[in-house]
């Protein structure tokens, strides 16, 4: 599998099979994920393996598709709205770069949203200002869902003078 397949052929990933992921694959996968672009190397991520005291205070209706790993990654607050920017746009390339190289061992990722809701964030223990870029389950798919069309990107690029 190349770049181009792997960017293309990843899905997000709905439903897992209980087959565990090894900590330490799940670390090679998150220190591969580091070498996101990162502004002055701020490294701006965190990530919160979630137990599963925590998991079921999250009550997450369909349990994260019932996936072995669930990992909350978060993004560094900051002083300045621009390097706040920054560092969630930085933290969005890690959780890709994570997404791919799952990818390409064969195991997927379900992103959530459910770290937005303030509720959430207290049982994450997330401090003020971070940012919870996402909740994601991680683990081998049952199935694979059919990829969505995307536009065609010539229709969403302009070329200025
Ligand atoms: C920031 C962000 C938040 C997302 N939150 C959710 C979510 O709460 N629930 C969900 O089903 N998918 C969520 N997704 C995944 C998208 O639904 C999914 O990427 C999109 O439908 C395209 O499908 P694909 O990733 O399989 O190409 C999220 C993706 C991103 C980037």
């Amino acid at each position: 599998m190349n770049v181009k397949e792997a960017v293309i052929g990843r899905r997000n990933i709905k439903q897992f099979k209980p087959d565990p992921i090894p900590n330490e694959q799940l670390m090679e996968w998150l220190d591969a994920a580091s070498y996101a672009p990162n502004h002055r190397m701020a490294q701006p991520w965190d990530v919160l393996v979630i137990g599963p005291e925590t998991r079921e205070k999250l009550n997450h209706k369909a349990n994260f598709g019932d996936a072995p790993v669930v990992l909350a990654i978060v993004a560094h607050g900051a002083g300045t709205e621009m390097d706040r920017e920054e560092n969630l746009t930085a933290a969005a390339s890690f959780v890709q770069n994570f997404s791919l190289v799952a990818y390409e061992a064969g195991v997927g990722v379900r992103w959530t949203s459910v770290g937005g809701k303030a509720e959430n964030r207290e049982i994450l223990g997330v401090s003020e200002g971070d940012v919870v870029v996402g909740v994601i389950g991680v683990g081998h798919p049952t199935d694979v869902p059919a990829p969505k069309t995307r536009t065609p990107m010539a229709e969403k690029t302009r070329y200025l003078p």
